[in-house]
């Protein structure tokens, strides 16, 4: 399929990478992308060769947020009933394989939003994080004031939403916004990689440990407890329970087969 707003392509026969491309709005995230970037992850999701996805954008901006060009003149019955915001961007919720988001340069609004809903983040050391939508009198409409208080606590999420300021790689890595900070040059070398280490193992086993954690993310503890070991036991129904352990076991590498 022919995107205008994103660029897709396959590293290593098993990570498929989704470039966001409208660089002369820094990526701004309207209609058109949100579908495009569905359809991509979807069409990754479903090829059985890919393991894990990678959503990226430009060295200066992963993305400053939702498109303000297309949302300035909405009413409130045309964000309401037109389901702004969950009509395209939820899609990412559904993909069951792992998604990484490289980040450099602003992660601003939906672009921070955004990134929040992949798996994990690894910032380049120019990232910059920020919920900046008090400024254009709205709030962050895409899991911000949600997602910024489980990954960064309460007070730092308030800061961040309040007053509008960005944080930089370094404290986002400490905050645990973000799980690692690499030199911008080595952004998509690292990412890769460990896109590769994910693509590696049992897609199986991989869902599961994703599915397991947003347990933990999303729920309650022992709710949480209880599903995961209900996915551990189920784990070892499949054949690459067997291989992984018997590999181990005869100090050989393993050779999985998703089944
Ligand atoms: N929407 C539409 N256009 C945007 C945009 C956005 N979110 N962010 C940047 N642009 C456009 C600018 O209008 C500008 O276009 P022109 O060249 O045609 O004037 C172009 O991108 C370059 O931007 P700047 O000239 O502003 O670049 P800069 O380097 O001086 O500043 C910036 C960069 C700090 C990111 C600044 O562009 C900025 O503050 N952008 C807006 C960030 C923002 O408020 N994001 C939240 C959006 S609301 C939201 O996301 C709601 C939600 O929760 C889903």
């Amino acid at each position: 399929m022919a995107y205008e707003t994103i660029e897709v392509r396959v590293e290593a026969d098993k990570v498929g990478v989704i470039t966001l491309n409208r660089p002369k709005q820094l990526n701004a995230l309207n209609d058109q992308l949100m579908n495009e970037l569905g359809e991509a992850l979807k069409a990754f999701e479903a090829d059985e060769k890919i393991g894990c996805m990678v959503i990226t954008g430009s060295e200066k901006a992963f993305a400053a947020g939702a498109d303000i060009s297309a949302m300035a003149k909405y009413s409130f019955a045309d964000a309401y009933r037109g389901d702004f915001i969950t009509r395209n961007w939820e899609t990412i919720r559904s993909i069951r394989k792992p998604v990484i988001a490289a980040v450099s340069g602003f992660a601003l609004g939906g672009g921070c939003e955004l990134a929040m809903m992949c798996d994990f983040i690894i910032a380049a050391d120019n990232a910059k994080f920020g919920q900046p939508e008090i400024k254009l009198g709205v709030i962050p409409g895409a899991g911000g004031t949600q997602r910024l208080p489980r990954a960064i606590s309460k007070s730092k999420a308030m800061d961040m939403c309040l007053t509008a300021r960005m944080m930089d790689a370094a404290e986002a890595e400490r905050s645990g916004l973000v799980s690692r900070v690499v030199p911008l040059d080595k952004l998509m070398e690292e990412t890769l990689a460990a896109a590769i280490t994910i693509s590696g193992f049992s897609q199986i086993t991989v869902m599961a440990a994703k599915e397991a954690v947003n347990r933990a993310y999303e729920g309650q503890l022992s709710d949480g407890l209880m599903f995961e070991r209900r996915l551990f036991h189920s784990l070892f129904a499949t054949q690459d329970q067997k291989e992984g352990m018997d590999a181990f076991l005869n100090k050989r590498p393993a050779n999985f087969t998703n089944q």
